[in-house]
């Protein structure tokens, strides 16, 4: 695997939860394999869970890390080509990511979404340009359209926590008062649709994801009737898709709270983190023995160690 954005870069998605699965078992059976290699992971916006748990998987696999937060510390990026750097940007894309795959033998890489124009955040400028010009293999760790670490965790935990053979995992949108990007739940919606559960998405009407992540999916506006039976909720927030990035006033009563686990098959409720309480998700499903944020946190460790081995391996051809 030279490079990990989306779940179409992974050509046995079941394998790879396996593998995950493995890891965990045994997390340094595979330290030879980074030796001498080194990972950079580059920040272009905050992070807790990514940065850390990306850092663990490559230190587990032996590998030598490097962190930089290039929103902070890095010099101000230019993107753009045939421009005459003349304004606040001080270095191009071009020098920054090539020097940088000087540096690495792999590189980790997030890039949120400017939220603004749509076109410029679904053609995944910054991310792409990133693996044009650095020249060595490139890691997701959020991208303005997916958060593909994130979603291979997700079905990690899904599979390592079913009670039946095919479970039925519910998207619901959930209130907010940002506007947020729509990565996770576009990502989770791509993997979700290549398992083997009965996936449903529900949100109120105006939060339509776009279609090219979700076929397959059921979608549903009513919300507890996309509830009823669920074994897995998968709660999060979302701006709209089109007007592009804009959140309509109302819409509150969507926070899940216990009330609504009631039609469900004892449903274990997930998301990714970071969450406001009392806004996004009841803090009595946060403290309650529904919730499963913490244990899906952790594989996150997992999920990432599983891609960087993938990596080393076919660099070690
Ligand atoms: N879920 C997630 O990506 O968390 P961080 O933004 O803290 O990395």
């Amino acid at each position: 695997m030279k490079l990990f954005s989306s779940v179409y870069d992974v050509p046995n998605v079941k394998a790879l939860v396996d593998e995950a699965l493995q890891l965990k078992q045994n997390p340094y059976s595979y330290q030879h394999l980074g030796k001498n290699k080194t990972m950079a992971l580059v920040f272009l916006n905050p992070s807790l869970r990514t940065r850390m748990s990306t850092q663990k998987a490559a230190l587990n696999l032996g590998m030598n890390v490097m962190v930089l937060n290039m929103d902070k510390e890095g010099w101000a990026l230019e993107l753009r080509d045939n421009v005459i750097m003349n304004g606040n940007s001080v270095e191009h894309i071009r020098e920054a990511a090539a020097v940088m795959g000087q540096y690495a033998d792999i590189i980790g890489v997030r890039s949120f979404p400017g939220l603004k124009i749509r076109e410029e955040d679904y053609n995944e400028m910054i991310f792409n340009k990133f693996v044009q010009f650095c020249g060595v293999p490139v890691v997701s760790l959020e991208s303005a359209t997916r958060h593909p670490l994130q979603s291979l965790a997700d079905l990690v935990t899904i599979e390592e926590l079913k009670t039946r053979e095919r479970p039925k995992v519910v998207l619901t949108w959930a209130p907010h008062v940002k506007s947020l990007p729509q990565a996770v739940p576009n990502s989770f919606a791509e993997w979700m649709c290549k398992a083997d559960v009965d996936f449903v998405i529900t949100h109120p009407k105006g939060y339509e994801l776009c279609t090219d992540f979700t076929n397959g999916a059921t979608i549903i506006n009513n919300q507890d009737e996309a509830l009823a039976d669920a074994d897995f909720i998968y709660v999060k927030n979302w701006s709209a898709y089109e007007p592009y990035g804009k959140i309509f006033p109302g819409n509150g009563d969507w926070m899940l709270t216990n009330e609504k686990l009631k039609g469900t098959n004892n449903a274990k409720v997930m998301h990714c983190l970071p969450v406001r309480r009392d806004l996004e998700l009841s803090s009595e499903i946060l403290d309650g023995a529904s919730s499963i944020v913490v244990h899906e946190a952790a594989n996150r460790v997992w999920a990432a160690q599983a891609v960087l081995k993938r990596m080393l391996e076919k660099l070690s051809d």
